[in-house]
């Protein structure tokens, strides 16, 4: 597994890293190129071999921040940049319920303080075909799930994004099974070393329009698997009705893995957009890998399972 973990400190690392040596390191990273699937920076991170593909260069902050799907905000891709600073952020609770031994409702820094803060580049493929390459600053989701102790008969983690619509001014989209936004992975999933609790965004504060101030990223799933502004973990033995699985079952599954060979029933998955607001000529097209490129690190969660049946 090509994981490599730094400690950090709780310094922002924007102290440290600032975001024109993150774009420096953009050729850095395109000189390793080939040898991993997750770049992960820290304090000394520029002394540390970083290895990714060619491809695999950071999105600028721009293009990570205005070209987003949070539906609360608005449907188009500006509209969450537009819209998202009506979010209140300060202060933010955090439910933990369900099956655990540890249940409450916890601030939002003494859901972090204990957890170390890491920066790690992760590929982002969104279902609808583009993507992008993020530098997301978080804590291993590992750390919540195992401090809240789930029950022995604990299968799954659900996740709710804050419903507010004074704040949250979406009025035209309204699913089925309405707001909040829900999510869920299995726990094993969750607890898998790739999977991200995520505050911030290239070492800076994240921002409104990408789910601050604090989110899931599961870099080997379909992007709307990675829930915003997320306010409730709830441990369950049953299978979590998700959003878009409830909205439309028959084109997003609860699995959600990045599958090249698993077409959309209105578009193939075969190949991704990759935002790149350089390129003159629109955006380049890339082949999809399977698992998003972390097979190596996840397939074997779904040892034995037909994925062309669990999507
Ligand atoms: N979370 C909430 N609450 N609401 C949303 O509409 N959109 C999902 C996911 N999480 C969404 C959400 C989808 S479809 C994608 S692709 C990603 O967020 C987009 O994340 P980004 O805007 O940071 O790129």
């Amino acid at each position: 597994m090509i994981i490599r973990t730094r400690k950090s400190s709780d310094i922002p690392s924007s102290e440290i890293t600032p975001e024109s040596v993150y774009i420096n390191r953009r050729k850095f990273l395109g000189a390793s190129a080939g040898l991993g699937a997750a770049a992960f920076l820290s304090r000394d991170a520029a002394a540390s071999p970083i290895s990714t593909r060619q491809d695999d260069e950071p999105n600028t902050w721009e293009e990570i921040t205005t070209h987003n799907n949070f539906y609360e905000f608005g449907l188009d891709k500006k509209d969450p940049s537009r819209n998202a600073h009506r979010l209140v952020t300060k202060p933010w609770t955090v439910k933990v319920d369900g099956l655990c031994k540890n249940p409450g409702d916890y601030q939002l820094e003494d859901f972090i303080k204990p957890s170390t803060i890491e920066d790690r580049i992760y590929r982002f493929r969104c279902v609808e075909a583009w993507s992008m390459v993020i530098p997301w600053r978080g804590f291993p989701l590992a750390d919540v799930v195992n401090r809240a102790e789930p029950d022995p008969s604990a299968r799954y983690v659900a996740f709710e994004t804050l419903w507010d619509p004074e704040q949250m001014t979406e009025r035209r989209w309204k699913p089925r099974i309405g707001w909040p936004y829900r999510e869920g992975l299995r726990l094993d999933e969750a607890v898998h070393p790739l999977s991200l609790l995520v505050n911030g965004l290239y070492g800076k504060e994240l921002p409104n329009q990408n789910g601050a101030p604090l989110r899931v990223i599961v870099p080997w799933k379909y992007g709307f698997k990675s829930i915003k502004s997320i306010v409730r973990m709830t441990f369950t033995e049953e299978e979590p009705p998700t959003t878009w699985a409830t909205q439309s079952p028959g084109e997003y599954g609860f699995y959600s893995n990045v599958n090249p060979d698993v077409s959309h029933p209105r578009w193939s998955q075969a190949t991704e957009k990759r935002i790149d607001g350089s390129k003159f000529f629109g955006h380049r097209r890339i082949d999809t890998l399977f698992l998003n490129g972390y097979a190596d690190e996840v397939a074997h969660l779904y040892e034995g399972m037909d994925l062309q049946k669990y999507f």
